[in-house]
């Protein structure tokens, strides 16, 4: 099986966690896609209302396009479940996430959620967090000096650009840094110290946020919970 086919089996299996009822967050990349369409079919069977709260305008296109009640999160108080992908899962569940640049509204919205899951291929889980660059988001002001700054850390900062040269740019219309940290042995520590950065937006470091991982492997989606 190709690794889309694992993401795909992870992300249908998933949707079986999600209620009538429900107010769900969904997160953003290509296993979510898989994860909106299944949710979609499903809540149009068995004829479930739903509020869906997105952390994307792509995953909002889809999930609208597919009839499913998208509104912003200050309309909700919590979120029951956020199902969302992840680039690196480490042995202590802990997660680096951010590769679609959609790091800070997965964090609120994660953070506003009472469960979250992650739905990945078994490529995602390691050891130890660091071969996938962090991407932290930040502002254009001051761009030079904040880089300099986490350069001088070691954090080789590098600046994200598109398949045209351009920066990317967030939702927030603002930069993304990947940091090449190498192993990251105390995630703990790098977010402290991540945090505590003048004009740093968000960090991709997502730490005990999830509750179950849907992992997707040839013998088939393995739950961890
Ligand atoms: C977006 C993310 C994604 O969840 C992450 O990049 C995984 O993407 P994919 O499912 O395409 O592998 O964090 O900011």
């Amino acid at each position: 099986m190709d690794q889309n086919q694992l993401k795909k089996a992870a992300a249908e299996y998933a949707v079986r966690f999600v209620e009538d009822g429900m107010n769900l967050g969904l997160g953003t990349g290509s296993t979510v896609t898989y994860m909106v369409a299944a949710l979609a079919k499903r809540a149009q069977d068995e004829n479930m209302e739903l509020t869906c709260v997105t952390t994307s305008s792509r995953t909002k296109r889809q999930a609208e396009g597919l009839g499913l009640r998208v509104v912003e999160l200050n309309e909700v108080d919590r979120l029951d479940l956020t199902i969302d992908g992840a680039d690196e899962i480490d042995a202590n569940y802990q997660g680096i996430k951010g590769g679609g640049a959609a790091h800070t509204m997965e964090k609120i919205v994660a953070t506003a959620s009472d469960q979250v899951i992650w739905i990945v291929d078994e490529s995602k889980m390691v050891e130890t967090l660091g071969k996938f660059p962090l991407p932290v988001e930040v502002f254009d002001y001051g761009l030079t000096q904040i880089t300099e700054r986490l350069a001088e850390q070691g954090l080789n900062p590098v600046l994200r650009l598109d398949e045209n040269k351009e920066p990317v740019r967030t939702h927030f219309k603002n930069l993304v840094l990947d940091l090449n940290v190498g192993q990251i042995a105390d995630p703990h520590a790098l977010a402290d110290q991540l945090d505590h950065e003048v004009g740093l937006v968000e960090h991709g470091l997502f730490l005990d946020m999830v509750n179950k991982v849907i992992v997707g492997t040839p013998d088939g989606p393995k739950l961890i919970d």
